[in-house]
């Protein structure tokens, strides 16, 4: 690589063929374990189309995704962050809500779930003109893109922050869900004996030009998996206090039991970049 690549291209090449060197060296990699390794990989790019991401879904489930936002967030691994993995199940172009409307499209089961939100600079000025997607699967574990159940772009919504940073939606109660074991991503699991499951949670993406795009998460706090998520994705700060409703609720078309979260976000000053798009 002498004199042709850059010096970042030469540093991370030459990092990534030690480490795979050392890797093979140390577990002593078998020629029959190097051809599963490589029709693993094979198949990771097989399995990936329009509407699934494989290769996302393989590095969640390795813990890498969630090392690299902790290495590039909260002074780069020192702090507690804000953020959270992206995830295979983005998609750009959620339509535009009004404070305060539901991101509910079609039929879905589930408990009510009022959001009241603020995002705020790390010095606590609140930040107007956040533009805020938010998605999440619905209560039978699937996101609208996986369920021919569900209506286009159900649970998807993208919302802008008013002049005290506040945004609020409604939506249900998320749920626990597996992620996608039908692919090489599954494999692993099953062969490392683990469960496939995430705790509940809402997916948030808040996006300003002049603040480090903010990809997150924020967890319901009574999910029995907070401990063991799949993919790594909890962190203290991102669990959520999901309250049960009480009284008289927010809408008259409520009738079983349903909840209020209030949750405060902080941006830091910083690039906005959006993410490439997992799927379409
Ligand atoms: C998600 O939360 O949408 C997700 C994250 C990682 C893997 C699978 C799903
Ligand atoms: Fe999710």
């Amino acid at each position: 690589m002498a004199g042709r690549a850059t010096r970042r291209t030469r540093e991370v090449a030459e990092a990534f063929v030690r480490h795979m060197h050392a890797f093979a060296r140390e577990v002593r990699l078998t020629e029959a374990e190097f051809e599963y390794g490589i029709d693993f990989l094979n198949r990771i790019g097989q399995a990936t189309h329009d509407l699934h991401n494989e290769a996302i879904l393989f590095s969640d489930v390795i813990g890498f995704s969630t090392l690299v936002c902790l290495l590039n967030n909260g002074n780069a691994g020192a702090t507690e962050t804000a953020s959270a993995l992206l995830g295979p199940f983005w998609r750009m172009n959620s339509p535009c809500v009004a404070n305060g409307g539901s991101i509910v499209r079609s039929p879905t089961p589930g408990p009510a779930l009022f959001a009241d939100c603020r995002i705020t600079d790390p010095t606590g000025r609140p930040l107007a003109g956040v533009e805020v997607d938010v998605w999440q699967a619905s209560p039978v574990g699937l996101y609208e893109n996986q369920d021919p159940g569900q209506c286009d772009m159900n649970l998807r919504g993208k919302f802008t922050t008013d002049a005290d940073g506040r945004f609020s939606f409604r939506s249900v109660k998320p749920a626990g869900y597996p992620v996608p074991t039908d692919g090489p991503s599954g494999d692993l699991l099953r062969a490392q004996g683990r469960h496939p499951f995430r705790p509940a949670h809402l997916h948030f993406l808040g996006f300003k030009e002049g603040y480090k795009t903010l990809v997150t998460q924020v967890f319901v706090d009574d999910d029995e998996r907070l401990e063991s998520d799949v993919v790594f994705g909890v962190t203290a700060h991102l669990v959520g206090n999901y309250r049960p409703g009480k009284g008289t609720p927010p809408a008259p078309d409520v009738t079983g039991p349903w909840y209020r979260l209030d949750y405060d976000f902080v941006m830091e000053p910083g690039a906005a970049k959006l993410p490439r798009p997992p799927i379409k």
